[in-house]
């Protein structure tokens, strides 16, 4: 069976979409999912390609249970085709991913991370990279919910 391929978008590929990545990988992981989905993420800018995540956003997510292993690289034209969903942390990623899409033949895979939320009450996921500890346990909380709502939305689909 072939995977169901996501992708989780950010500014730097360091904070918000590795931290994605990996309550996802965790989430799917608990429910013996491997086999069924794949996962990855990718920024909007290159300047951090090659990096591991945050070691602000790695502490946080630790604290949680979640292992960040993502080494930053940039999104580009063939993950619009390759992946199933994309999905952009904040509308500046949001609108970025569409600018590559010229011809909209990829809208219905372009998501936000919140349109996934069911709980948490929010419309992005608020970059966290210039503020304090609160920012990174809020993005936390935001990718909680919408990685279960998420994978809620997969379940249902299958
Ligand atoms: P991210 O956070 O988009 O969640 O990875 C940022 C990382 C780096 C920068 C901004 C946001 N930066 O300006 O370098």
């Amino acid at each position: 069976m072939k995977k169901i391929k996501i992708i989780f978008v950010c500014l730097g590929n360091i904070c918000r979409s590795p931290a994605a990545e990996g309550v996802m990988k965790k989430l799917v992981h608990d429910k013996g999912l491997d086999d069924f989905i794949f996962i990855d993420s990718a920024g909007t800018i290159p300047y951090h390609a090659g990096e591991d995540p945050d070691p602000r956003m790695k502490l946080y997510a630790k604290k949680r249970g979640y292992a960040l292993t993502h080494v930053a690289r940039k999104f580009n034209q063939k993950d619009l085709t390759d992946f199933d969903y994309i999905i952009a942390m904040d509308r500046e990623n949001y609108d970025y991913i569409k600018s590559l899409d010229r011809t909209n033949k990829f809208a219905d895979k372009i998501y936000m991370m919140t349109d996934f939320c069911t709980s948490v009450n929010a419309d992005e996921v608020p970059d966290p990279y210039e503020g304090g500890p609160e920012g990174f346990e809020t993005v936390l909380d935001i990718l909680e919910d919408a990685c279960a709502g998420l994978l809620k939305k997969l379940s249902q689909k299958s």
